[in-house]
């Protein structure tokens, strides 16, 4: 019997023996353990909370949740009891028993009360999260729970740069975040497009760096840009901070603020020219992307940080400060007198050198305040200063190659923590900057990389989702970004990986969906929407449909109707044998629960047929696997990460398709994604070679050719380009396609001196 199947079967003896129907026993973050017993622990006027004055805080949120949430009135008495207990050695655990007579809380630290509180209100009707439970008693389903959390640093990140939002929504992002005993609001506070924190010093951050002038609408990508022409921004101010930052505290969230530095400071720049190399006036930013105007390193410059972090230090406790680092260019420092003497005058050999000078400088100052730096794991490049905690964003190498170095890391991979991606296929999903993570691959994320050894492993401190907000300029879609994904992170971080099940954790999603409705938080719904898999059975082909929740019934058309109430039940995978396109949706009776899904199945003569690849694609871009190239299904025009495209970072890549006999072949074409601002560049080279039966090149290598150079250009950053080599010879059985990464990213564009990624979907042959 499996963990929840015991669970059931205890709730359902449970059920026998009291008469009475069970209250919620689902929570999100899964516990470390949670044993259900017999009977119920029913709160009434007749109960109360008495508490070691350690736990007062998490008391009075526990008296105040029930007392709003319900009519109950409670008194003061012993039958909620907070205890502590010394050898409860993690700060964060808690050990919480409820028992027909009493409830017991246990824990070392006002922490582990304050989760065990957010458990107890997760066993409580969603119905109290909005004062609609009026009844004035509620029973709760006996248990024992013994819970810590796996990670120390459990983090959201939220952009206030690109878009800002108001304070009452920082208060119930804290609010969700503490829900789901996350530890850590990481805000990041200024951006080349805004700067949102008051400086008392410095007025003209409010009055010029605060604002700019119009902002782009639509997208990046879009040709022409168009702007909406209204002037935009704002700040919070130190009073605002300050109560922000003791609204978090009292729910066990640190706030660490982002300082961005050096780049990522064109609105700072805007206000005070003489901050970067050139004096030039600029304006804060109204695109979005990566901006040349960079700090200086002449002294001034520091004087003004070091006064800014002053302040800053002032309204923000935490120990750690973040400073950015990333996406800094080095145009400006190239042609700087300043810049240029500083890099000689330290012996240094680079501006990469430079950049370490900078970042290892403010580390300097802020050691000497007792705070830690954490920066983008950029601030590798040039050396590491010597106690910095590295926030891997470009994938987990910063991570590994720091946590090697013995310094602390924190895992926001893009791949895995970018929570701006898209996150269903749907094409009516609210416009994103790209990307696809949907809620199962957040889930399955483990923020220890396998490269490190189990020494190495320590230095990972946690994991984080980034909340950025170029495409996110109103706070409800924020709340679709951020949920239901968050809650997958709140398990990765908080729950023992061993105990990990997709579909049980989709159940609690399910259930969760009812208390984010009380709470007014604007979730995306995934759950029902349809999945689909072509299967190759000895080149007998069949396409699969499936839902995340199952014991649905899926309805579908293979005639290009609307799949409604009458249309054919799926029972089993659909036989494909020409191009057809596949329609179909979930349906509870009459009732359509899903969006109808549809997928066009582009037959050709290399479907389901043996491929093999030169290289591995990266771990990240690889969910299809290397079938995806000849399944019949072209990668989305928008969204690279999904499950057909293969991603390959930096790597050229031979790919062999055998077809099994010699045939016909008049065409080979191949799509490929490229999207520049998100490193994704066409390749530079590609060639082509048909072999017969015996592996033997029939017309040597047919095809060697660049892509057009002006293929290159930004006009085609988002989308897929097709390419044809062009006639081919007629009888043949290997395909072997070579080709030529794109290399190193150019001076001046994102990402400059990475390497570029390469996305591969479909090969098509006819
Ligand atoms: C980042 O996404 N530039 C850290
Ligand atoms: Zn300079």
């Amino acid at each position: 019997m499996g963990f929840k199947t015991f669970i059931a079967f205890i709730v359902f003896i449970s059920f026998l023996y009291t008469g009475q129907s069970q209250t919620n026993t689902n929570i999100i973050p899964q516990p470390k353990v949670q044993n259900l017993t017999n009977g119920q622990f029913v709160i009434t006027n007749e109960t109360g909370i008495s508490y070691d004055n350690t736990f007062e805080v998490a008391a009075n949120f526990l008296k105040s949740y029930i007392e709003n949430g319900s009519s109950i009135v409670l008194k003061e008495n012993k039958s909620i009891q907070f205890i502590k207990d010394e050898t409860i050695t993690n700060p964060e655990a808690y050990h919480l028993n409820i028992k027909p007579k009493s409830i017991q809380i246990k824990a070392s630290s006002e922490k582990g009360a304050f989760y065990a509180v957010q458990t107890l209100r997760q066993l409580l009707p969603a119905e109290f999260e909005n004062g609609s439970y009026k009844a004035n008693s509620i029973a709760i389903t006996c248990q024992t729970i013994e819970d810590e959390p796996q990670f120390s640093y459990r983090g959201m990140h939220l952009d206030s740069g690109r878009h800002m939002q108001s304070i009452d929504f920082i208060k119930k992002y804290i609010d969700a975040l503490a829900l789901l005993k996350m530890n850590t609001f990481h805000w990041h506070l200024t951006e080349d497009q805004g700067w949102r924190i008051e400086i008392k010093k410095y007025p003209k951050l409010q009055g010029i760096a605060a604002y700019r002038n119009e902002t782009l609408i639509g997208h990046y990508n879009d040709d022409p840009q168009i702007f909406d022409g209204k002037r935009y921004g704002g700040f919070y101010t130190q009073e605002d901070i300050k109560m922000i930052v003791a609204y978090a505290e009292k729910r066990q969230i640190t706030i660490i603020p982002e300082i961005e530095m050096p780049g990522h400071s064109q609105a700072a720049i805007a206000a005070y020219p003489e901050l970067g190399c050139t004096d030039e006036p600029v304006f804060a930013a109204t695109k979005w992307g990566v901006f040349e105007e960079i700090y200086c390193t002449k002294d001034s410059t520091f004087e003004f940080l070091e006064d800014v972090l002053d302040e800053v230090l002032e309204l923000f406790p935490s120990t750690y400060i973040h400073i950015g680092g990333d996406e800094a260019p080095k145009t400006r420092w190239k042609t700087c007198e300043y810049c240029q003497k500083r890099i000689k005058d330290e012996g240094l050999k680079d501006e990469h050198e430079l950049q370490n000078y900078f970042i290892t400088r403010m580390e300097r100052f802020l050691n000497s305040k007792g705070r830690q730096i954490i920066g983008w794991d950029e601030i590798l490049e040039g050396g590491l200063a010597p106690n910095a905690t590295v926030m891997s964003w470009r994938g987990i190498q910063g991570a590994v190659d720091a946590a090697k170095m013995n310094h602390n890391v924190i895992m926001t991979p893009n791949s895995h923590c970018y929570f701006d991606y898209y996150q269903s296929d749907n094409e009516d999903e609210p416009k994103a900057i790209g990307g696809f993570l949907p809620l199962e691959k957040v889930y399955h994320f483990n923020p220890i990389p396998e490269e490190l050894t189990s020494e190495q492993a320590k230095f990972v401190l946690g994991a984080q989702g980034n909340v950025w907000t170029e495409y996110m300029n109103n706070e409800k879609q924020i709340e679709y970004m951020v949920f239901p994904r968050i809650l997958a992170l709140s398990e990765v971080v908080w729950s023992p990986k061993e105990n990990k099940n997709y579909p049980e954790f989709l159940n609690r999603v399910d259930d969760f969906h009812k208390r984010l409705k009380a709470l007014n938080i604007n979730f995306a719904n995934h759950l029902y929407d349809i999945d689909g898999q072509l299967l190759s059975d000895n080149g007998k082909l069949s396409y699969k449909l499936a839902t995340q929740l199952d014991n649905k019934t899926i309805r579908f058309s293979t005639d290009e109707s609307e799949p409604n109430n009458r249309s054919e039940v799926y029972v089993s995978p659909i036989k494909i044998e020409k191009n057809t396109k596949i329609k179909a949706a979930v349906f509870d009776k009459e009732t359509q629960l899903s969006k109808t899904f549809a997928q066009q199945l582009n037959y050709h003569k290399a479907v389901g047929k043996s491929i093999t690849l030169s290289v591995e694609p990266h771990k990240a871009y690889n969910a299809g696997g290397k079938e995806a190239l000849i399944n019949s299904i072209n990668g989305s025009n928008t969204r690279f990460g999904d499950k057909e495209w293969l991603g390959f970072y930096g790597d050229d890549v031979t790919i062999t398709i055998d077809l099994g006999e010699e045939m016909e072949i008049n065409c080979v074409s191949t799509r490929f994604f490229a999207t520049n601002g998100q490193w994704i560049y066409l390749p530079s080279g590609i060639s082509i070679e048909i072999l017969d039966n015996n592996k033997k090149s029939l017309f040597g290598n047919i095809e060697q050719m660049l892509i057009p150079e002006t293929k290159l250009t930004d006009k085609i950053e988002m989308g897929c380009v097709e390419y044809e080599p062009g006639e081919l010879p007629h009888i043949g059985r290997f395909i072997n396609i070579k080709i030529k990464n794109y290399g190193i990213i150019p001076d001046g564009k994102q990402g400059a001196g990475n390497k570029a990624w390469l996305f591969i979907d479909e090969i098509i042959v006819n």
